[in-house]
């Protein structure tokens, strides 16, 4: 067993040890984000697009870099896998795109709006989010 000097500078060096790991890695990340973020890319248009967002709630039903609620598709790839137009329909009237099915709320959303909503997806789908979200299991 360690005698309480022991167990003391046990504890300091663990905590100095891993301390300085747990810093480290802080650091190399907060490095990485504006990589990953294409921050160059953050055009007015695309913090339009992310206010929109917000305001809308688009959040209360829809998930978005692993944030949100899981009512709704995914949106993290969105501008990817259906592209601008299936997007800019779901803002004037989903029912266009999706007869009869689940609801999104019809926004009627004017082309400006569309215009900043879709450089905010684009702008979305473009981060590095180290393969986030995972494909299903069941899906090429
Ligand atoms: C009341 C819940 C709700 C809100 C709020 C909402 N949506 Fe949706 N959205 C849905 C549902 C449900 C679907 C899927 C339609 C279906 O499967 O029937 C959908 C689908 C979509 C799709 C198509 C996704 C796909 O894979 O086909 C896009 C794009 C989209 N929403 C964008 C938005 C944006 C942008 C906002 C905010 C301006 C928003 N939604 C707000 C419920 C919502």
């Amino acid at each position: 067993m360690l005698s309480k000097n022991g167990a003391k500078y046990f504890f300091l060096i663990g905590t100095v040890f891993f301390g300085a790991i747990f810093l480290s890695l802080s650091y190399d990340t907060l490095v990485q984000i504006p990589k990953q973020t294409k921050e160059q890319n953050m055009t007015p248009l695309v913090v339009k697009g992310k206010l929109l967002f917000d305001r809308h709630n688009c959040m209360g039903c829809h998930t978005i870099m692993g944030e949100g609620a899981y009512y709704a598709p995914d949106l993290t790839k969105v501008y990817e896998t259906k592209g601008e137009d299936w997007i800019r329909n779901m803002l004037i009237d989903p029912e266009m795109v999706y007869p009869g099915a689940r609801k999104m709320v019809k926004y009627d959303m004017n082309e400006a709006d569309q215009d900043a909503m879709v450089a905010f997806l684009k702008w979305i789908s473009e981060v590095d989010t180290n393969n986030w979200p995972p494909k299903p299991v069941n899906q090429e």
